[in-house]
Parts: C-alpha cells; structure tokens; sequence
C-alpha cells in the first residue's frame, strides 16, 4: 500500500489555531500518513495530496477571510479529495458554552457551502492580549473576554485534537473516491472540544 499523502493546511492571526494543526498533523503521522503542515498563505496547490484537513481561527463568528479564500481558490479539487475541517474559537472556553455547539457548528457553515467536509471539529483556542494589536483587535478581545467572563489563557484541549484527528485517518481511507459522492449526512462527525 502506499503512503498516504495528507495537507494540513491551516490560517492564523496569534498562532494558536497553528499549534491545532499541528497537533493534528502529528497524529496523522503517527498513523503512517506523510503529512505537510501549511500556512494557508504558503500553499500553491494541492495535487499531490491525497486528502486534506483545512481548519482556521474563528473572528467574528465566522473563518477568517483568507481561509475561506484557500476553500475559494481550491474548491474543485478540494471536492475530489477527502477533506475535513476544523475551527478555533473561543466560544467554546466560555462558562456558558454548553448547550453552545450547534451555533458554534453553524461558524462552519460557509465552509460546508464551498467543500462538505467527511468530518468537522470544533476546538476551544486561547485568548492572549499580547498576540494583537490593541486598537482594534485587543479592545474586542478584552470586551468580548469581560462580557463572557473568561479570562486570558489557553483552553486548547490536546487530547480532543489528537482524538479528532486519530479518527480521520480511517475516514479519509473510505473517503479516497471523493468526498461529495461518498459521504453525506451519516459520514460528518461533529466533535466540540471543550
Ligand atoms: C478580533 C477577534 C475576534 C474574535 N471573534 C470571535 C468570535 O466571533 N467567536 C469566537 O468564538 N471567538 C472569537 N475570537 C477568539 C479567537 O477565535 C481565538 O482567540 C482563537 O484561539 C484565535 O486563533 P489564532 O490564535 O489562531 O488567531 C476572536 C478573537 C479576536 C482577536
């Protein structure tokens, strides 16, 4: 058999959604994949990859705009290769996050309209004033940590990365003719990371 060829692409403001990726590109290894882990903005096209996992840090509710640009630019192949899709946000560190999910799910919902992913995860990230600037991006940090009462730290769950990322390398195996005919409804995973 040969060794699968897996992209872990991925788009970041303060790097925490970068550590996710790899984390999750480690498991793959460790699963006998050869895996690349990529800056979004440092990939030039993806024919060599026999699937790929695309993930970005959430502002504003949604992807950041040069990720959803990458799923834009790629869409096509994309569609022909297993692909799966994760996000980092911080709604999921909140007090309040349970009971969240399905409106921190509908963060992906421009993805899904692009490529379906086989499979999704949502990670809980890290919110640290000195990784932006003050004015605008520390000032809506700041409001949006006061208002939902979480503090400054890093709530990345390793264990539910790495968990994630250890059930895709079958997924991506019965997914190898192409996402959009192979999997539907009852090949998406949702996995929240609290
Ligand atoms: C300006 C700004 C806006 C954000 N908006 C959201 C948001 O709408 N929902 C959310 O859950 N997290 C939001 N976050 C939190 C980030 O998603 C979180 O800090 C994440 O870990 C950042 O990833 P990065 O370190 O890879 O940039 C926001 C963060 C910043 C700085």
């Amino acid at each position: 058999m040969t060794t699968r060829r897996i992209l872990v692409a991925y788009a970041s403001r303060a790097g925490s959604t970068g550590g996710v990726a790899e984390a999750i590109g480690r498991t793959l290894a460790e699963g006998g994949a050869q895996v690349d882990v990529r800056h979004m903005n440092d990939v030039e096209d993806l024919e060599q990859y026999d699937a790929v996992v695309a993930g970005s840090a959430i502002r504003g509710k949604a992807w950041l705009p040069e990720a959803l640009e990458f799923l834009r630019a790629h869409r096509h192949e994309l569609r022909r290769k297993p692909f799966a899709a994760f996000l980092v946000c911080i709604t999921l560190a909140m007090p309040m996050a349970a009971g969240h999910e399905e409106f921190v799910a509908s963060f992906m919902q421009d993805v899904r309209a692009l490529v379906k992913p086989v499979s999704e995860a949502c990670f809980a990230g890290a919110l640290d004033y000195s990784k932006v600037p003050l004015m605008p991006e520390g000032i809506q940090l700041r409001v949006l940590s006061v208002a939902s009462q979480t503090p400054p730290g890093d709530y990345r769950d390793w264990d539910a990365i790495r968990a994630w990322a250890a059930g895709l390398g079958p997924l991506f195996g019965a997914a190898s003719s192409g996402n959009a005919a192979g999997l539907g409804a009852s090949g998406h995973v949702l996995s929240m990371a609290l």
